[in-house]
């Protein structure tokens, strides 16, 4: 722009305000119909969007997450009594603990929530999870290193014993410990384990403030402490079982409401009833009921996105387990006259980790037993008998469940069983 004009405008005289017309007098009519739209306006907020899919999927993954584990005690159902025992038995009494339980049924959980409590009332805690394969040194350098606060000088020429963790720690902890070993039945080697139960040992005899909490399915804790009674002195053992069914309406009703899902009283029990108190597999059904209900364009969680939802659950594990899968459902197809067996099988070892032979005293549970023996783990001398995939049971049942509900299923679901493959052709 030339400098004159902006001159120009400059000397043009500003304009000056102009006085406000007044208001044209409205009708009475007119003035009674605005202030009553003005009054409805401000009682009435306006109503916020609805969600839209991508959001509500967001939102169920994370009111139904099963594959990270709870840190808050808050979204920790049912666990009360196993958090009390391990406060008392670690902070409070100075013990060493062992958490142990079926994959999926909350260990990490447990842990990680009691790691926050531990760490509230100033305790430091190492947390780490096991790998397979590794030796004693490869497994606790990184604890003492990081307990120290800097890497540690090992011995180069032999491997590191627990008497070297000991002499490491002892001038350095001055603060109380706590070493969280999660996914300890990795560790299969027994001369680790064994290294493992010594060190706790040696850190209870020398009163030392670091305390190993050890996690894992039932079979790698029982190696630990094998061998090494003295060791059960100094040791809180949490065994981790199903929740009750008021914690499994819990974790429904707490997911439903971050989500802004109802489900109905059908479709609740039915995940209860066929979870059997797994936090997991609660968790999984839920958010896989609810995808179900989005994808039909609804808002309630009911018996048809229930039972599809499941269906999903079961096809998604049977593609990770394609043999115990096939084996399920053969010998669900195979003996409908002993359903109820199959499902006393199924609840068993989903409610306890295992069946004893002795418990089932009957001679057609043994067949059935013997049907599936290629999922099992079979531990004659002590009558217990697992199945290999502990997570395994709970499908079963649902697989169980779509067998004797074929007539209320609808078609895409069918494939939970697929009940019309003709099981002779494999
Ligand atoms: N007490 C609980 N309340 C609610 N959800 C739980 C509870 N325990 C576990 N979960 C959920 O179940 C799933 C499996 O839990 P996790 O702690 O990883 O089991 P584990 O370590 O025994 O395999 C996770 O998604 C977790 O959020
Ligand atoms: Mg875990």
């Amino acid at each position: 722009m030339p400098l004159f004009s902006w001159i120009a405008r400059w000397l043009r005289p500003k304009p000056q305000p102009q006085p406000k017309p007044k208001p044209k007098p409205q009708s009475k009519e007119l003035a009674r119909r605005m202030a009553a739209i003005r009054a409805a306006a401000a009682a009435e907020p306006a109503t916020p969007a609805p969600p839209t899919a991508d959001m509500l999927r967001s939102a169920i993954r994370k009111g139904f997450n099963s594959t990270q584990p709870v840190t808050s005690s808050s979204h920790l159902h049912g666990r009360q009594e196993q958090l009390e025992l391990l406060v008392e038995g670690v902070l409070d009494r100075g013990n060493h603990a062992l958490i142990y339980g079926a994959r999926g049924s909350g260990k990490t959980s447990l842990a990680r929530v009691f790691a926050n409590m531990a760490d509230d009332r100033g305790f430091v805690v190492l947390y780490s999870a096991c790998e397979p394969d590794q030796d004693f040194g490869a497994l606790i350098r990184p604890y003492v290193d990081a307990l120290a606060g800097a890497p540690v000088d090992w011995p180069a020429d032999r491997p590191v014993n627990p008497r070297d963790v000991v002499e490491q720690i002892a001038p350095r902890a001055r603060r109380r410990f706590i070493l969280i070993l999660d996914e300890f039945d990795r560790i299969t080697d027994s001369a680790v384990q064994h290294d493992v139960a010594r060190l706790m040992k040696m850190l209870s005899d020398a009163a030392m403030p670091v305390h190993i909490v050890a996690v894992g399915i039932a079979a790698g804790v029982d190696a630990l402490i094998a061998g090494h009674a003295s060791l059960r002195r100094h040791m809180s053992v949490i065994p981790i079982s199903r929740i009750e069914s008021q914690a499994v309406f819990d974790i429904i009703a707490k997911g439903a409401g971050s989500i802004g899902m109802g489900f109905t009283d059908a479709s609740r029990e039915t995940i209860a009833h066929l979870a059997c108190g797994s936090p997991y597999h609660v968790r999984l059904f839920c958010a896989l009921a609810c995808f179900e209900v989005i994808k039909r364009k609804e808002r309630k969680v009911d018996l048809p996105a229930t039972l599809a939802g499941v269906a999903r659950a079961v096809n998604d594990w049977a593609l990770t387990n394609a043999e115990d899968a096939a084996l399920f459902r053969k010998v669900i197809a195979t003996n409908s006259p002993h359903w109820s067996m199959i499902e006393t099988i199924a609840r068993t070892a989903a409610a306890h980790g295992f069946i004893t032979r002795h418990a089932l005293a009957d001679e057609r549970g043994e067949r059935i037993l013997s049907q599936l023996r290629d999922a099992l783990i079979i531990d004659a001398a002590e009558d217990r008998i697992a199945f290999q995939d502990s997570l395994a049971p709970q499908f079963m049942l649902a697989m169980l469940f779509a067998a004797q509900n074929s007539e209320k299923i609808d078609e895409n679901i069918i494939s939970m069983n697929d009940l019309h493959r003709p099981i002779a052709a494999e």
